[in-house]
């Protein structure tokens, strides 16, 4: 008699590095438990996975159980792409991959007869779930961001409802570093309103659209199966208790960190395979030749942009604290990269972060705390300093400062600027005055945390996942 085939699963991760790399791995770790996976991307970052240099070939990723898919969104050669396009196009760009999304789920169904198990996708992408609703097929949502900045976005009516004069959404609050207390967020006792995931930097039209995002969301909190958090229950542990007490009918799956074995104690795994740019090797020998600990490395992320004058102010407190750094600097991130000699520093375009962040001369992390970058820096039990831009980076800035206290927090001058003086102070106070070492003690503790959970705990939650398809399968 024939065997069942696999559960067949859509994966669809935002067009983002840091929403396309965790979602891949999710997918490997799927695959090794027999389902077979068609992870979906846009044409675009499709052509980047298939062109960088330190990507799993296709047919690897095949004989793993997972199919590349690319869809259309819609911006096709009109922009220059570089990684950098502007709010707008992202919110044209999502709208248009909801048809093509469609338009393949509907290929799939209707001309292949392809039975599709369950869609797991981007909880950015609100219009997955239309997609889903319309083909009667079940839907998980993909949580990007922490545990944390979710609490806060379900709980934005209560934060509303706490202060009349508090408009989350308004610039000023973040400009003007508003104290403000919230205090209504299950799970966190209280946080300034300055680092509530709401800011955005795009002007008045991207607060407009993030505001009917994250209502939106709320709106449809209830339609997943379950969500899915890059997160694991030890790191956020008040907030994963208080969970139900916002979403009390939805249950809340801790996968993370959803990073390649290999740095969780783990055996071999091939990388992520997800990567859009060629990392630079030669970096890995260069930190071979430094001094244990001694290195800051700077990564501001995938899409972060400095203009002008905060790149000499930030290039030039760099330089002032005398510190060897390994900067990654995106040739999109800002229009003139600084004319300086760097003689005990390293730049480069790309890195590969987790072997960065994993090697021993590194000391410290410049970040901008990315969702990502902040739990590889914990897991690898590296301290950060932390240069938030907006959104949920903000919130989780909070949480590596105040709560973990695993980090320090960049000082901006008076005018809410980067500034030479705090760039070299910060970078002093991480790498060389007696903190350093105790916030390197409590983030070589979470380091450990995530192996444990890595290690006891990961498979079960994975077994989870897998009955709930399989069961909510069988129900159609
Ligand atoms: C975006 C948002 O900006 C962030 O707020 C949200 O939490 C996730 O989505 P991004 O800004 O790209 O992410 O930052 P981050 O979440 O840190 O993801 C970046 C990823 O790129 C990380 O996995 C990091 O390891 C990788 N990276 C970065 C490299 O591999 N090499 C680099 O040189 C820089």
């Amino acid at each position: 008699m024939d065997s069942p085939p696999s559960p067949h699963l859509l994966v669809l991760p935002y067009p983002l590095q840091g929403h396309i790399t965790p979602l891949m791995q999710l997918s490997k770790l799927l695959a090794s438990r027999g389902f077979s996976i068609t992870f979906v991307t846009t044409d675009f970052i499709l052509k980047q996975m298939l062109k960088a240099r330190q990507a799993l070939p296709a047919d690897d990723l095949h004989r793993l159980g997972i199919t590349l898919t690319g869809i259309s969104d819609g911006l096709h050669d009109l922009h220059e792409r570089n990684c950098m396009l502007q709010p707008l196009d992202f919110v044209a760009s999502v709208l248009f991959m909801q048809t093509s999304f469609d338009e393949l789920v509907g290929r799939m169904v209707q001309e292949q007869g392809r039975h599709i198990s369950c869609i797991i996708s981007d909880s950015f992408l609100l219009g997955s779930q239309d997609v889903a609703d319309k083909w009667h097929i079940p839907r998980i949502a993909y949580w990007p961001n922490s545990l944390a900045a979710l609490a806060c976005c379900i709980s934005l009516p209560r934060i509303m409802a706490e202060s009349s004069n508090l408009d989350p959404f308004k610039p000023q609050v973040y400009e003007e570093e508003s104290q403000e207390l919230v205090t209504c967020i299950p799970g966190i006792p209280e946080i300034q309103a300055c680092m509530l995931p709401f800011h955005t930097l795009g002007g008045e039209n991207s607060e407009l659209w993030m505001r009917h995002h994250i209502e939106s969301q709320i709106q449809r909190v209830n339609k997943p199966l379950c969500f899915i958090v890059n997160s694991f229950p030890e790191l956020e542990r008040d907030i994963y208790t208080h969970f139900e007490d916002l979403l009390p009918s939805k249950p809340i799956l801790p996968l993370g960190p959803l990073l390649p074995s290999t740095f969780l104690g783990g055996h071999d795994d091939p990388g992520t395979g997800s990567s859009l740019c060629d990392e630079d090797e030669e970096c890995m020998q260069w930190l071979d030749k430094q001094t244990p600990k001694s290195v800051l490395y700077i990564s501001l992320g995938s899409i972060s942009t400095m203009d002008e004058k905060d790149l000499l102010e930030f290039a030039s407190g760099l330089l002032a604290s005398n510190q060897p750094f390994l900067w990654v600097f995106r040739p999109a991130s800002c229009e003139s990269p600084p004319d300086m000699e760097m003689p005990i520093g390293k730049v480069i375009k790309w890195a590969p972060q987790l072997r960065v962040l994993s090697h021993e001369a590194i000391g410290g992390f410049l970040t901008h705390c990315g969702w990502n970058s902040t739990l590889e820096s914990l897991s690898l039990g590296v301290p950060m300093l932390a240069w938030p831009h907006m959104l949920d980076q903000l919130t989780n800035c909070w949480f590596l400062v105040e709560k973990l206290k695993v980090g320090l927090r960049l000082e901006l001058d008076e005018s809410k600027k980067v500034g030479r003086i705090g760039v070299e102070n910060g970078i002093r106070k991480l790498m060389q005055e007696e903190e350093a070492q105790s916030m390197r003690d409590r983030a070589s503790k979470f380091q450990h945390l995530a192996q444990s959970y890595f290690k006891d705990t990961l498979a079960s939650s994975l077994d989870s996942l897998l009955k709930m398809i399989v069961s909510c399968e069988a129900k159609n």
